[in-house]
Formats: C-alpha cells, sequence, structure tokens
C-alpha cells in the first residue's frame, strides 16, 4: 500500500514529509556550501538527536557558554525543512542534520566540500523505533498494526523511503564524499572512543575534561533528562506526548521484544541478499557488544 498524500510526496524516487515542498528540495542542489560545513546524514531512527548532540557538546566544549539554552533545532537546523533560522547567523562551523538520500544532497559537498557524518543502526531496531515513533508523533502516518508496518518499511513505503537504498548509497558513493562512518551500536559500545572519532574527523580539539564532560551529557540518561536534548519543546500539534518521546529505550536488539521469529526471518530473507554488499558488520544483540 503508498504511504497517505496526507503526510508524504514523494521527490526523485525519496519520500518527503508534507512539512518542506518540492520546490524547497529541488533548491539544495544549489546549496552554498561553507568548507566548515558538517553535515549529520541518517535514516530516520539511527541516532540522529543523539549525534546532533554530542556535535553540539563537542562544538561548544561541553555547554560551557550556555549554548544549551537554545532549543537543539536553531543549534542544528533540518536541512530539508524550512526553518526561521538565518543560516548566516550560525556560528561557525555551521552544523545540518538531514535524512536525505545521496543524490539529493547540495552539489558542492560532492565535490569533497564540507563534511559529512554518516550513522548507521541494525536494520531491525531503526524499524521498531520508527514503528513507535510513527504513534508519538502527529506528522507521521500511524499503522498501528505492527506487521504490516513492517510490509511498509521493507517496501520503502516511508517516510525517507528504502532503509537499505539509503544506506547502500552512501556507502557505494563515499568516495564522492569528505565521509565519517560510524554506527550507533559502535556509539553505545564505547561513546567516549566515539567522540573522540568525531573530534578527529572535524579537527576539534578537547581537553580530557571536556571529553569527559561530553561523553556525561550525552548518555541516554542525562539526555533523556534534558528537555532540549529530547525534543521536548516541539509544538504540541506535531507530536503526541501521551504516546512517547523522542528518547524512548535508547538500547541495542529492542527489536527481540517486538518481533515474532517468523517476522524477523521475513525481515532476514527480504534484506538478506542487499546486506551482503554492505561494507557494515551490524551488531544485532546487546550481548554483542
Ligand atoms: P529507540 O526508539 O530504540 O529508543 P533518531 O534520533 O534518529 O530519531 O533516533 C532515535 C533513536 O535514538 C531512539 O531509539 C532513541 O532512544 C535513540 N537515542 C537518542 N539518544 C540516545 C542516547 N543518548 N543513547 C542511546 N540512544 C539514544
Amino acid at each position: 500500500m503508498e504511504p497517505s498524500k496526507e503526510y508524504v510526496f514523494k521527490y526523485k524516487g525519496f519520500y518527503f514529509g508534507q512539512v518542506t515542498t518540492p520546490e524547497y528540495v529541488a533548491s539544495l542542489e544549489d546549496f552554498e556550501i561553507n568548507d566548515s560545513d558538517i553535515f549529520l546524514v541518517t535514516y530516520p531512527k539511527s541516532g540522529t538527536v543523539w549525534t546532533q548532540n554530542i556535535l553540539s557538546l563537542i562544538l561548544h566544549e561541553g555547554h560551557r557558554d550556555g549554548t544549551e539554552n537554545k532549543q537543539i533545532m536553531e543549534r542544528i537546523p533540518w536541512l530539508e525543512y524550512m526553518s526561521d533560522v538565518n543560516y548566516e547567523d550560525l556560528p561557525l562551523p555551521r552544523v545540518f542534520a538531514t535524512h536525505l538520500p545521496y543524490y539529493l544532497v547540495p552539489r558542492d559537498l560532492r565535490n569533497r566540500r564540507g563534511s559529512i557524518i554518516y550513522v548507521t543502526r541494525n536494520p531491525k531496531d531503526v524499524m521498531v523505533s520508527y514503528y513507535h515513533f510513527s504513534k508519538f508523533m502527529t506528522a507521521l502516518e500511524e499503522i498501528p498494526d505492527f506487521n504490516a508496518f513492517m510490509e511498509r518499511f521493507l517496501a520503502g513505503k516511508v517516510l525517507a523511503s528504502s532503509w537499505m537504498d539509503h544506506v547502500a548509497g552512501w556507502y557505494s558513493h563515499a568516495k564522492d564524499f569528505n565521509i565519517l562512518f560510524l554506527t550507533y551500536e559502535e556509539m553505545k559500545k564505547d561513546l567516549r572512543s566515539a567522540v573522540l572519532k568525531i573530534c578527529d574527523f572535524i579537527g576539534k580539539k578537547l581537553s580530557e575534561e571536556e571529553v569527559d564532560s561530553v561523553v556525561k551529557q550525552a548518555t541516554f540518561e542525562n539526555m533523556k533528562k534534558d528537555p532540549r536534548a529530547n525534543y521536548e519543546n516541539l509544538p504540541d500539534d506535531i507530536t503526541a506526548k501521551d504516546k512517547g518521546s523522542f528518547l524512548r529505550k535508547g538500547t541495542v536488539g529492542d527489536w527481540k521484544n517486538m518481533m515474532t521469529v517468523a517476522q524477523s526471518e521475513r525481515f532476514d530473507k527480504v534484506l538478506e541478499e542487499k546486506m551482503k554488499t554492505l561494507p557494515i558488520k551490524f551488531i544485532w544483540d546487546i550481548n554483542e557488544l
């Protein structure tokens, strides 16, 4: 079944939420990049908000300078959604978040200008997280039946389209970009190392204490307590607050609590061949960390 037009539109084979327009997305091709710009790219539910917070913490040295008083969306705007933020006013380096596929990003990025951080997560956890998120976000079509949701997900008939195409597209075009790949699971396993990797990639030197502070503030427990990190100030008309939050469980392997053996096998079968071509070793269970 096709996703409802009330929630999404398709532009060049990719499903966008109705909070942007085809014209705006098309204009991003000409988006002017500063060489210092950083783009955080993900398929939804792969750890975007987490990495957004980590980047903000790193660039503002553990938020010593009061940046935490600004909403995360104002600090790190969403590229494909129109916002009130004047990009010229953002401190350098500017950081943007996006779910765009590799072929719709600003042209300059393909000329290896700017930096990209691409975060992936094992797709069963992505799907389960997405399922819960669809209940929480009023702007997403809710499909209460989990099995029906899984079929939509596997067919790429959800906002941001196919998980597989997104990840495979970015990995297979990596050489066109200045890109760092990270996984949700490696961040979970060793957050400090992931923070240092990001610092190294964006050329930011932090003291030991500052790294400690970033790591401490970016744990699930501490982010959950922070209303800005947890996107708690989104307008009521786009979230159903009684149905969840951005930071839900924050673990590896939660899919096991949701998927039956038959569903898991069906999932594996659909993705099996394609998964083999991905140069990533996915971690499916917390015990593998
Ligand atoms: P769950 O729904 O499995 O809990 P995105 O930001 O791309 O939408 O991804 C959301 C997922 O990242 C949610 O997964 C959320 O709980 C998880 N997440 C957010 N912050 C996290 C953190 N500090 N540590 C671990 N997971 C985090």
